[in-house]
Formats: C-alpha cells, sequence, structure tokens
C-alpha cells in the first residue's frame, strides 16, 4: 500500500469530531444524548439570508465565480469592517474562502515551510497546529498560565521566540479559553511581532461574542500592525452558516498573494449563492446575533456557578466566546473521562487535550451547540457524573 506523506504524520483528527462518534452511534441506537461537543451553533440561517441564497440559485448563480470573491459580497464586508472592526480596506484586501478554516490553512500553506515556528498561545483552537504541521512547519507552544486567567503577556511570548520564529497566532476571543484580550495585551502581541518581523494570523472568529463590560479590538487596527497581519472571519457562528462554508482573509493585497496562489488551484472560489447569501447576512438585520449574545452571556454565568459548586471541579466564568472550559482535579485523562460522560452521562463535551498539552485536565463545554435548557441539563449531567466519581 502506497504510504502517506511525512507531514502527515503527525496530523491529528479534530477531538471535537472523536467523541462526536461515538455519541452519534449511541443516539442511533436511541440514547439520550446531549450535544456540547462541536462549537457550530444549534441555531439554523436566519430566513432572509436563506432566502436570498435560494433567489441567487434561482436566478442561476449556479456556476463560477471569481477567485477572489464576489464583488458585491466583498464590499459588504469592506463596509463592516470599517464600521465593527475600525479596518479602512478596499474590497481587494478580501479573500473570500470556503470557510474560515480553508482561509486560515492557506495563511499557513502561502508562509509557512520546513524550518518555520509558528507561536500558538495555548489553550489553542484544535486545526491551528495540525495546520502548521500540514504546512511542513514547526509549531511552538506558549503556554498561558490559567491562574492569570489565560492573560496573554510580553514575557510568555517572547521566551518562545528562536531565530526560526516566523509567525503568532492569535484567537480573539480564544477557544477553548474564552479569554478577550485587552488592548495591552494586543500591544504585547504587536510589539513582539514587530521586534522580530513576524507574520501574525489573527483568527476574530467570536468577534461578536464578549461578555459583560469587555470589548473585542481587531488586533490589525493596531498602530503598525496592518501590513504584517493576515485576520480570519466566519459566517459559521453569528449567522448559523457552518453549513454554507463562508469565511474571508483580510490583509493587505501583497500578503494575501500566497494566499490566493493556493486558493486558486484548490478550492479555486467560493459558490456565488453562497456569498450572495452572505451579502444578504451583512446588509441585513443583526437583531439575531444579540439574542444568540445573550443566551450565552447568561449561559456562561449559571454554567459556571453550577461546576463550581461540585468538589473537584473548578471553571472560570468566560470573557467571550461561546464555551466553558472548566478544569477536574479527577485522576484520569481529559480523553478518557470525555469517552466516559458519553457512556455514563449521556453528555458529549471536548475533551481538554485536543487544545494542547496545557488544556489537559480540562474539557470544554460549547454553549451554542444545543438550546439553552439542554445546556443546562447537560451541565446537571455532568455535575453528577463528577459527584459520583467522588464516591
Ligand atoms: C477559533 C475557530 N477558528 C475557525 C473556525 C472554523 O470555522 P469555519 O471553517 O466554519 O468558518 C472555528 C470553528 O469552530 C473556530 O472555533
Amino acid at each position: 500500500m502506497p504510504s502517506p506523506a511525512h507531514r502527515i504524520d503527525n496530523v491529528q483528527p479534530p477531538a471535537t469530531i472523536v467523541a462526536g462518534d461515538r455519541a452519534r452511534t449511541l443516539a442511533l441506537q436511541g440514547r439520550d444524548i446531549i450535544d456540547l461537543s462541536q462549537s457550530s451553533p444549534y441555531h439554523v440561517t436566519p430566513p432572509h439570508i436563506v432566502e436570498a441564497g435560494m433567489a441567487a440559485l434561482r436566478a442561476g448563480l449556479t456556476n463560477i465565480s471569481s477567485p477572489r470573491g464576489e464583488l458585491e459580497f466583498r464590499r459588504a464586508m469592506a463596509r463592516k469592517l470599517e464600521s465593527y472592526n475600525d479596518l479602512q480596506v478596499d474590497f481587494d484586501n478580501i479573500l473570500v474562502t470556503p470557510g474560515s478554516k480553508q482561509g486560515l490553512y492557506y495563511s499557513m500553506n502561502g508562509y509557512i515551510g520546513e524550518g518555520d515556528e509558528v507561536l500558538l498561545p495555548e489553550p489553542t483552537w484544535v486545526s491551528f497546529k495540525q495546520q502548521v504541521e500540514l504546512s511542513q512547519g514547526t509549531p511552538v507552544s506558549v503556554p498561558l498560565s490559567e491562574e492569570e486567567e489565560y492573560c496573554l503577556t510580553y514575557d510568555a511570548l517572547q521566551q518562545r521566540i528562536t531565530p526560526a520564529t516566523k509567525a503568532l497566532v492569535i484567537n480573539n476571543p480564544n477557544n477553548p479559553t474564552g479569554r478577550v484580550y485587552s488592548v495591552q495585551e494586543l500591544q504585547a502581541a504587536a510589539k513582539i511581532a514587530t521586534e522580530h518581523d513576524l507574520l501574525v494570523i489573527c483568527d476574530e472568529t467570536y468577534e461578536y461574542f464578549v461578555y459583560g463590560s469587555g470589548r473585542h479590538v481587531t488586533l490589525a487596527s493596531l498602530p503598525g500592525m496592518w501590513d504584517r497581519t493576515l485576520t480570519s472571519y466566519t459566517f459559521t457562528k453569528a449567522y448559523a452558516m457552518s453549513g454554507w462554508r463562508l469565511g474571508c482573509i483580510v490583509g493587505p493585497q501583497d500578503l494575501l498573494e500566497p494566499l490566493r496562489k493556493v486558493h486558486e488551484h484548490t478550492a479555486s472560489f467560493v459558490s456565488p449563492f453562497v456569498q450572495a447569501a452572505g451579502t444578504a447576512a451583512l446588509d441585513g438585520p443583526q437583531d439575531h446575533i444579540e439574542e444568540w449574545r445573550l443566551d450565552c452571556e447568561s449561559l456562561r454565568t449559571v454554567v459556571a456557578a453550577r461546576l463550581n459548586e461540585v468538589a473537584g471541579l473548578t471553571c472560570t466564568v468566560p470573557q467571550g466566546a461561546t464555551f466553558a472550559f472548566p478544569r477536574y482535579s479527577a485522576n484520569h485523562s481529559s480523553a478518557e473521562l470525555a469517552m466516559s460522560m458519553i457512556e455514563k452521562a449521556g453528555v458529549v463535551v471536548t475533551p481538554g487535550s485536543g487544545f494542547g498539552d496545557c488544556g489537559e485536565g480540562h474539557f470544554r463545554i460549547a454553549l451554542m451547540r444545543s438550546p439553552s435548557d439542554r445546556v443546562l441539563e447537560g451541565t446537571d449531567r455532568i455535575c453528577r457524573f463528577f459527584e459520583s466519581l467522588q464516591g
């Protein structure tokens, strides 16, 4: 049998998928399983967006699109970037991609090669490390301290810099920790990036999901950062459009060029009717985003409070994103515990080990994967599961 390329050797399947497969098998057997694993929302795409996609299909937008993306969609995106992200961009600064995961992969593939090190503040989203591996680069973990609520510091980053460091990945708000980086933290990242001439890949998937008095700041809008930053956006969370596969990468045109080359020879373009739906999403009512954010805002405190009542569980209240990321003291790996929670409690969570070594000893609860009452019921089941472990 032909052997796979070496760059595949270290690539692991997404932690979110492994537990989900077992859960689906049990659900098919009739078990009542509560899914708190994947980040994709339980909501469906709002009707006016679906209608715009269908109208585009009926109008014949069924074939090719421009590789960079439809002008109308990119113009709508540029307006949103100016009003919400404080970025004055032209449509040429936007590369439309089939989901943001693909755009992030283009960024790695376009810039990272053998011998290049990529700094990943940990815990980190499941795919960054794998995408660096797929690009034959070296992922370098920057462990952040849970005691300091995963604050991003100049010193933590500086300690991992070597002559081979090529890029820094920032995910703000962070999946899975929920950390929303302050301007000071982003300035620390900007200082390191400037001093060491790094490419910054900034993933703003959860930009709308910020709680309390927190504020989301786009790293590329800070002085000096635009020229070295590729910023990733998706329609998966705020518009419940995971299945449409729609995202984009924003940056200076020159910086986007290598990504465009990879895109043109792989996915080619994003379906034009999908982009028409995306334009309707951007230009239409945004009220649902606030409703979904408020649901998560209230769930995050209730879920954390309930978990903190259980001996052996601690959960900080997330500042943003759509997850709780509790720590447990039980002497089991997070992968074992996640499997055991499916079998014994009928709840699917994501094992913390999927977010890097720093994530071990934790598990992730997705607050938007199931309706609120099911999230609360799932949290109760998790609590009873851990109480039974205490004996
Ligand atoms: C941090 C982060 N980045 C990127 C993605 C990918 O989103 P999509 O490819 O659906 O746009 C996700 C999805 O879970 C995510 O959590």
